[in-house]
């Protein structure tokens, strides 16, 4: 019951108030793929024009893979990370060679594409393909660790393991795109790392850390 009430009462939050982003909505594994290997460690307002720009210059897969790393890491210029560039630009490459240039729905073979790790093999085959398979990133994690009081360092496999499974559990067998995407904005926009925004938060009353009170003081990330 818990987790039927977190899936509806996000999902009706989401509809009134997620975030309107360009790679949303269409599904297109591409712009998925794209706009999450732009996504690393660079924020949302950095990415918008990036992510306008490099579609224009390569619309697909195929013509980024055709593309030489010159042209790719040129319009990747000044979003940093170009490391994010060349493994983006390999997996075009290997989309192209090993897929037909059709990016996989198959879960092991999205996890075998270069620079797909867990989170991005999620997001691909959740918000891309609708596969209900769970996403744990900053946001996520956050909102995860509130809701179910974990008080241990998120650095740990313990509790990596631990908030996977959690989100695993969470997400529904059908509109697990739509309901990850809520997670993240949730995470990004009412529970903020400081001061979350408790009185407007769909969970609240389904959160174990603020029924505790102990909200502004998770999650824990002990430098190591
Ligand atoms: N950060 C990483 N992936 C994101 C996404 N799909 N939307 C918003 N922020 C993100």
């Amino acid at each position: 019951a818990w987790i039927c009430s977190i899936r509806d009462r996000l999902l009706s939050w989401y509809a009134e108030n997620g975030r309107d982003l360009p790679w949303r909505g269409e599904g297109d594994p591409y712009r998925v793929l794209l706009s999450e290997m732009m996504l690393v460690q660079t924020t949302v307002a950095a990415v918008i024009p990036y992510f306008a720009r490099f579609l224009e210059r390569f619309p697909d897969v195929r013509s980024l893979a055709e593309a030489p790393e010159s042209d790719v890491l040129k319009a990747w210029e000044g979003l940093g990370y170009y490391r994010r560039a060349r493994q983006l630009h390999e997996a075009a490459r290997v989309i192209v060679a090993r897929h037909a240039g059709v990016i996989p729905a198959d879960a092991e073979a999205v996890r075998a594409l270069p620079g797909v790790g867990r989170y991005m093999a999620g997001a691909i085959l959740s918000f891309a393909f609708d596969r209900p398979e769970p996403i744990v990133e900053a946001n996520t994690q956050r909102v995860l660790a509130r809701l179910l009081a974990w008080e241990e360092d998120l650095k740990t496999s313990r509790s990596r393991e631990r908030l996977w499974e959690a989100a695993g559990r969470l997400v529904p067998p059908e509109g697990a795109g739509r309901f990850n995407q809520a997670l993240m904005d949730l995470g990004a926009t009412v529970c903020t790392p400081r001061a979350p925004a408790c009185l407007i938060c769909p969970l609240s009353t389904l959160c174990e850390a603020r029924r505790r009170g102990i909200q502004d003081r998770l999650p824990v990330a002990a430098p190591r």
